[in-house]
């Protein structure tokens, strides 16, 4: 990794901690394609003018080996610009072709276990919106962390316990007919939930009931268990349609939060003693947070059920004494926002995870709303996410049929599976996850604009050009020409497709990923409308097929690690 080189190399030169990031991407392209503002520090530091700091630490680092690289550039205030030569590209060019897969983290971190929990669907509820980010974005980080080298445990943490349950299976034992839930799990069993909290405005006594249902759960009354059974098995069928639907979405765990049912209590005791939870009123236990302004929370209910955030704290215990992870992701929706600040706390405070040795992130996201008002359906926050992955699997077909009408049905089909649903995935994951998306037809599925279509289009092109070249030659020696403008465009990018991923896994947003790929789309294009590539003279071929291959590669590659997104050999 070019960037990180130059920065240890700086670190090196002028004695500084070589943990830290002294190199960034000039804003301006023309700057070249590195930059250090260091000069800008040292000469602060130093009451020094910092242009001259800049002059003399680019002596300094020319006077070690900085092969590949032009004349250091100062510019503006003591900017030190880098700009690879041509020896450099193409060194870089060569390089990957030797080795596409040579990026793994340069020294691999000591303890290289991440635990990403993503997905989390609540049993006899259909998907909602934020489970559908929450899915896209967690496998894509756990793809992104994987590619970079690390042990990582995928886990979908489903909601599978609390008094929710409870109501449920009165409702069943009440109004519920088996046969037509099994037809339609999901939405008889809304339906069933709805139904109870109807009757509850009236007769506000069936609230008990269900909770007391839900206590005979807990206390493993065998046909509640039963029926509780039964109810996740039926949802989790369901829900595995969808991820079959949105493909490429892998656990290694489904571990529910009733697994954590019998670890609860040991957790409520060491609180009690410790002082750290305490007696509420009607005999609840709840927890107060010292020292912060988080509300009071309660850990134990005053009839005895446990409650969500227990069962996270227990979650956290398992995990660590399980896995012994560095890090543990949480990408859930904004709105558990304070939930889950207050799990670390306690957590921490009930020595669970010890600080300087586990890091516990919660990944959060923007909203997701429709251009299309008839998207959003029923109430407000679901959706009807197979009909959405359907409808982009029909709008792409249509764009394959005007593109290729000649491929044959099957291959169409799939060529329309890879654009649709790697259009939703993409519509996603291109955007800074901090932000809120408005998701568009004219975007999602769009063979001009920063889109999966655009870069899966881009990628089938360069194929057919390598397979009609027949093989790809694996390394370039003795060229005579110069590059062009448009070969230098591409070859820049090469080296800045590892330092996407780091930053993306750095930041936990994969839309570095997507910005780089749009970039080298953009410049691949320009490229190729531009220089012959078959027909070219024998030199200049070898390596404009070498550049249609390491384009290819990077972006199967980028897009396999957003959320899987597949590319097709043809459109
Ligand atoms: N199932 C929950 C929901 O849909 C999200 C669970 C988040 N993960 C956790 N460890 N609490 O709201």
């Amino acid at each position: 990794m070019l960037k990180s080189f130059l920065s240890s190399r700086l670190a090196e030169i002028l004695d500084l901690n070589p943990n830290h990031d002294y190199v960034e991407y000039p804003r301006d392209v023309s700057h070249g394609d590195y930059a250090s503002p260091i000069a800008l520090r040292l000469g602060k530091e130093q009451g020094r003018n910092p242009h001259d700091v800049a002059v003399e630490i680019a002596k300094k680092l020319e006077a070690t080996d900085l092969d590949g690289f032009a004349k250091l550039e100062i510019a503006g205030p003591g900017f030190i610009n880098f700009r690879l030569n041509q020896k450099g590209l193409l060194k870089e060019l060569n390089g990957f072709l030797a080795a596409p897969r040579h990026y793994r983290l340069p020294t691999p971190p000591k303890n290289n276990k991440i635990i990403c929990e993503y997905s989390d669907p609540n049993i006899a509820k259909p998907l909602g919106i934020h489970h559908l980010l929450a899915t896209v974005i967690g496998q894509s980080l756990a793809n992104i962390y994987t590619y970079l080298g690390y042990e990582v445990i995928k886990i979908n943490h489903i909601g599978d316990w609390g008094t929710q349950f409870g109501k449920l299976i009165y409702a069943i034992k009440q109004w519920g007919d088996r046969s037509q839930i099994d037809k339609n799990p999901i939405d008889e069993l809304l339906k069933l939930y709805v139904k109870f909290h109807e009757e509850a405005t009236n007769k506000p006594e069936i609230e008990d009931l269900g909770r007391t249902e839900f206590k005979h759960l807990e206390d493993g009354d065998t046909e509640n268990r039963a029926l509780w059974k039964w109810i996740v098995e039926i949802s989790m069928t369901d829900v595995q349609k969808t991820y079959d639907l949105l493909g490429g979405i892998t656990f290694d765990h489904v571990l529910g939060e009733s697994f954590y049912e019998k670890k609860m209590a040991p957790l409520i005791e060491q609180g009690l003693k410790e002082g750290i939870f305490e007696a509420g009123e009607g005999g609840a236990i709840i927890a107060n947070f010292p020292g912060t302004n988080y509300p009071t929370t309660i850990i134990k209910r005053s009839d005895g059920a446990t409650v969500y955030i227990t069962r996270d704290i227990a979650t956290v215990q398992y995990r660590v004494d399980t896995w012994h992870p560095a890090k543990i992701v949480y990408v859930v929706d904004v709105a558990q926002k304070l939930h889950f600040e207050q799990v670390f706390h306690i957590a921490k405070r009930l020595g669970l995870y010890t600080p300087t040795e586990v890091e516990l992130e919660h990944v959060i996201f923007g909203r997701m709303s429709f251009a299309d008002k008839k998207m959003s359906t029923r109430k407000g926050n679901i959706l009807l996410l197979d009909d959405v992955l359907l409808e982009a699997i029909d709008r792409a077909q249509a764009v394959v049929e005007d593109k290729n009408p000649d491929l044959p049905a099957d291959e169409k089909r799939a060529v329309a599976e890879m654009v649709g649903v790697g259009g939703v995935k993409y519509a996603i994951l291109s955007q800074n996850r901090m932000t809120n998306i408005i998701f568009s037809w004219d975007k999602v599925i769009n063979l001009q604009g920063n889109s999966a279509a655009y870069l899966q289009y881009t990628y089938a092109r360069a194929r057919s050009i390598i397979n009609e070249f027949g093989t790809t030659p694996l390394t370039l020696t003795g060229l005579a020409e110069d590059l062009t403008e448009n070969e230098k465009e591409v070859l820049r990018l090469i080296p800045k497709f590892p330092e996407a991923v780091v930053l993306a896994a750095k930041e936990s947003k994969p839309h570095f990923i997507s910005e780089y790929l749009f970039d080298l789309a953009q410049a691949f294009n320009g490229f190729y409308n531009n220089d012959p590539i078959l027909k070219a003279p024998k030199d200049k071929k070898d390596l404009r097929i070498a550049i249609c291959d390491v384009a290819t590669q990077i972006i199967k590659q980028g897009l396999s690690l957003l959320a899987t997104i597949d590319a097709p050999e043809r459109m």
